[in-house]
């Protein structure tokens, strides 16, 4: 079995950070999102895995993952071209795939259970596709699964109802085979002119083939909008471990859990309060408070102030007397005091998209 795991899509939402790399490489508790699938597909044992693509500086995808081997598996990537929706990403792996059963994750999908349940499935249940279910609140946001009344099968998928049938998302972990390339073909652009996935579903049970449902269990999320990825964030540091690979000097306090890089100090009277994850080469204090929930990514500086609930990137400088919550703080960024400047007053430098709560 391989593995696929998409990186398309313009990310939106997520301006600005998507101005300068693609959504999927925006950390969560320190990781990339994609990342975490890729590292998912390798603990269900799928190590030969293509990443799709897409045209929001994909270089970038590549430099950070390389050929895998620093996580242990063997990464092909394939380029999509223009974006033209999750069946058409698929539908370029066709060569990759040579025939094999593969899984598909969306590198924007996140899920506490891992996947090892799926390949799983499609054997055990000789499927020809198995989709994974979880139940959501705003069923017209997503892919969604009618099901027979039993629950066993799969009657039809429908792409982001108006009037939804269920509240089963369809979400971004996909098994499939080469019946999805043969299906294909026949496959229409939808109402938002993509080749939907959830078509193709419908497509795959019209032609007769198995299509299995599959209920996730434990937490799913879909990190397309700032406040996913905070939730996100929030979900991954619930389940983190305390360890210190830097240090805390006399006079600091570090409560609850804490994850410390390398190379990273707590100085003077400054508060870490878990869970919190501080990458390498930090420097937090003097007189710092990093309350529950905050990722702070490597060679960061924070002092006299106060943060929570937050993700700050790497090599960004934060000093100002404020308390700053439920925020996302891009790479090389400052945030200073503008005590002692002339004239007195909030200096904004900031780029496009750019969101300000003060
Ligand atoms: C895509 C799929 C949809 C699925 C969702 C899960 O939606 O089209 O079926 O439920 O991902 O993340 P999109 O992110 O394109 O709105």
């Amino acid at each position: 079995m391989k593995g696929l795991v998409l990186s398309g899509g313009f990310g939106t939402r997520l301006r600005p950070l998507t101005h300068t790399g693609p959504k999927q490489l925006i950390p969560i508790a320190n990781k990339p999102n994609i990342l975490y699938c890729i590292e998912d597909l390798r603990d269900a044992g799928i190590t030969e895995i293509g990443i799709v693509l897409g045209n929001v500086m994909p270089e970038k995808v590549q430099e950070y993952l390389g050929d895998g081997s620093e996580f242990g598996v063997e990464l092909n990537y394939i380029v999509q071209g223009e974006p033209e929706g999750i069946a058409h990403a698929i539908n370029c792996s066709e060569d990759f795939m040579e025939g094999d059963d593969f899984i598909v994750y969306l590198g924007d999908n996140l899920l506490k259970a891992g996947i090892e349940a799926i390949p799983k499935m499609m054997k055990d249940e000789s499927a020809d596709c198995v989709i994974s279910l979880f139940p959501v609140r705003e069923p017209q946001r997503y892919g969604i699964a009618e099901l027979s009344p039993d629950g066993k099968t799969v009657l039809r998928c429908v792409e982001k109802p108006r009037e939804p049938k269920s509240n089963l998302a369809v979400i971004g972990v996909y098994a499939l085979n080469r019946r999805f390339f043969e299906v294909y073909p026949r496959l229409k652009p939808s109402w938002r002119d993509e080749y939907e996935i959830t078509d193709a579903i419908t497509l795959l049970i019209e032609a007769g083939y198995r299509v299995v449902p599959h209920q996730v269990e434990g937490w799913w999320k879909d990190t397309g909008k700032p406040e996913d990825i905070l939730e996100a964030n929030h979900l991954i540091l619930d389940d983190i471990d305390s360890s210190n690979e830097g240090t805390v000097e006399k006079g600091a306090a570090v409560v609850g859990r804490v994850k410390i890089g390398k190379g990273s100090k707590v100085t003077g009277r400054s508060v870490v309060r878990g869970p919190v994850i501080i990458g390498e080469s930090c420097n937090i204090g003097p007189n710092a408070y990093v309350g529950p929930y905050t990722a702070i990514g490597d060679r960061c500086q924070l002092s006299s102030t106060e943060i929570e609930d937050s993700i700050v990137m790497e090599d960004t400088v934060i000093n100002i007397e404020r308390k700053i919550v439920r925020s996302m703080i891009g790479r090389h960024s400052r945030i200073v005091s503008s005590n002692g400047l002339i004239p007195k007053g909030e200096r904004l430098i900031i780029g496009e998209n750019t969101t300000l709560y003060l």
